[in-house]
This record gives C-alpha cells, structure tokens and sequence, in this order.
C-alpha cells in the first residue's frame, strides 16, 4: 500500500483521468476527499467524501478546506487534476471564454494551493498538477488552453520553491492526449472518427493514446514517497509527443 495513513484530495475526481487516480489512490489505502462539479458521483465508495461545487469560486475552495480539516484534520496530498479544454482560434476566442480557461486551469489551482497548504502536515505533504502536453509546446487553436496549463507548470515551480523549506514537494504530470470521455466524444463528433483517430494517433510517437490509467499511474508515483527528492519537475506522460 503506497499510500497508507495517507489523506487526499482528488479534483476533478467526476470524469476521466480524476476517476483513474482516485481508483489509483483508493486501492493504495489513500482516504479520499473528491470533487467536481457535478451533484452526484456515481464512482465514490463509501468511504470516500464527495463535495460538489466550483473551485473558481474561492468561498467554495475556503468552505472545501474546511470541510477537510473537520473530516480528516490534514491533508498530505492533493492532486489539482479538474479542467477545461477549449479550442479556437484566438481571434475569434470572447474575452470571457478566455478568462473561464485561465480560471478553470490556473486560478482555480492557486486557489486550492493558497488554502490547502495551511492543511498539509507539519512532516509535509505533495501536491500533484495535471497540467498538459500544451503547456509545454504551442498549437494553433488552443492557445488559451496552453497558456492556462504553461501557467500551472509555472505556479507549481514557483509553489515548489516557496514551500521546499516546509518538505511541501510540488509536481506537475503533463498528458498527452488520453483516451477520457470528453476525448473520445470529441472524435466521435467528426465526420469519420475512425480516421480522426488515426490521424491523430500518427502524431504521436508511440502512435497511439494514453489511458486515464496511465497517466494515474504517474500521479501516483509523484504524490507518494517514491519520489522523496523530486520537486518542480514536470513529467511529460505523452507518448513522446513533447521529445520533437
Ligand atoms: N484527456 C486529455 O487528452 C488530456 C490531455 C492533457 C491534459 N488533460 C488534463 O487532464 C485533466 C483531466 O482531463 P480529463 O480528460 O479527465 O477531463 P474531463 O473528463 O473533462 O474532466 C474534467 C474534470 O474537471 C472538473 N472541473 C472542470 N472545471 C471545474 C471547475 N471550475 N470546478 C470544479 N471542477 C471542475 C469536471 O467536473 P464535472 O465533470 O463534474 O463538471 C471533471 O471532473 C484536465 O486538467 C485536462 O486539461 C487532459
């Protein structure tokens, strides 16, 4: 058990790649707190803390924090995995679509870092970002989108200096494109998705998508003790799309 007597805090646990790490962290003995957005979640145990709400919001951040404290009195790990793709042409991208990417992807994430720090433990605690293969190279259409997650590989550095002296590690997991539900409805919306998919899949080395359990599997290993000495580090798990 990788993460026994460990407590956790898993966003975006309502879809995806958040779902994958909290079977990941579960099945390592963590103790959960999950949230997203939506009311209900299907996926949670019965010993796992679900709390609904909208982490660009900060009295629901404060109100989650509190919640965890009352819960579990501290957090060791927190894994800032919610977010939201958004494609357009900048140009064409409205000034409020473009405030709810960088507040969906960065702000909400400084938000839970200001107020679950105070919670981690005196011995230290790990947070793990997902941030994107787009945070780490530019593509046409989604040049918001990879400002928003270039900007939480930053935040987490910055976070990782500024708390190094508490033993408070803070990493960033950086995806390539994974097979999560709002992936694959995004090709099934194409003309022919089998050869969206292809053609997709021929851009990437290993030619192929990663699972959400793929990438869970590094979220773990950056958020366990296994990676004692690591912090500030990005890890690319993309197939070897961002080694051009
Ligand atoms: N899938 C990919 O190919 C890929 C590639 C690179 C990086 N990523 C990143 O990996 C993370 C997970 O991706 P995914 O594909 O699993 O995404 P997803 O299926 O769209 O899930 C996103 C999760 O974030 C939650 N969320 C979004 N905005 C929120 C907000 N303002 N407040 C609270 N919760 C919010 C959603 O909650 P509800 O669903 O309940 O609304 C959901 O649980 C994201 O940060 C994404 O940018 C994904």
């Amino acid at each position: 058990m990788r993460l026994e007597n460990v407590t956790a805090l898993v966003t975006g646990a309502s879809s995806g790649i958040g779902e994958a790490v909290s079977s990941h962290f579960r099945r390592e003995g963590a103790r959960l707190l999950l949230t997203g957005r939506r009311e209900h979640l299907d996926t949670a145990q019965p010993d796992d803390v679900y709390v609904p709400g909208d982490l660009n919001e900060e009295a629901f951040v404060a109100g989650l924090a509190e919640r965890a404290a009352e819960t579990f009195g501290s957090v060791d790990v927190v894994v800032l995995n919610h977010g939201l793709q958004a494609s357009s042409p900048l140009t064409e991208m409205a000034y409020d679509d473009a405030k709810n990417v960088l507040h969906s992807n960065l702000l909400s994430a400084f938000l839970v870092m200001k107020h679950f720090v105070p919670l981690m433990p005196e011995a230290g605690g790990s947070f793990v970002c997902v941030s994107s293969r787009l945070g780490m190279v530019g593509t046409p259409g989604e040049v918001l989108y990879s400002a928003a997650k270039g900007g939480l590989i930053m935040l987490a550095k910055g976070a990782a200096i500024e708390w190094a002296p508490r033993n408070i590690r803070v990493n960033v997991v950086a995806p390539g494109l994974t097979a999560t539900p709002i992936i694959e409805s995004s090709f099934q919306r194409r003309p022919d998705p089998e050869a969206y998919r292809r053609q997709r899949e021929s851009t990437i080395p290993l030619q192929r998508l990663a699972s959400p359990e793929e990438v869970a599997d590094s979220v773990l290993f950056l958020a366990s003790s296994e990676s004692s000495y690591i912090t500030g580090a990005v890890l690319p798990v993309d197939g070897g799309y961002t080694a051009f």
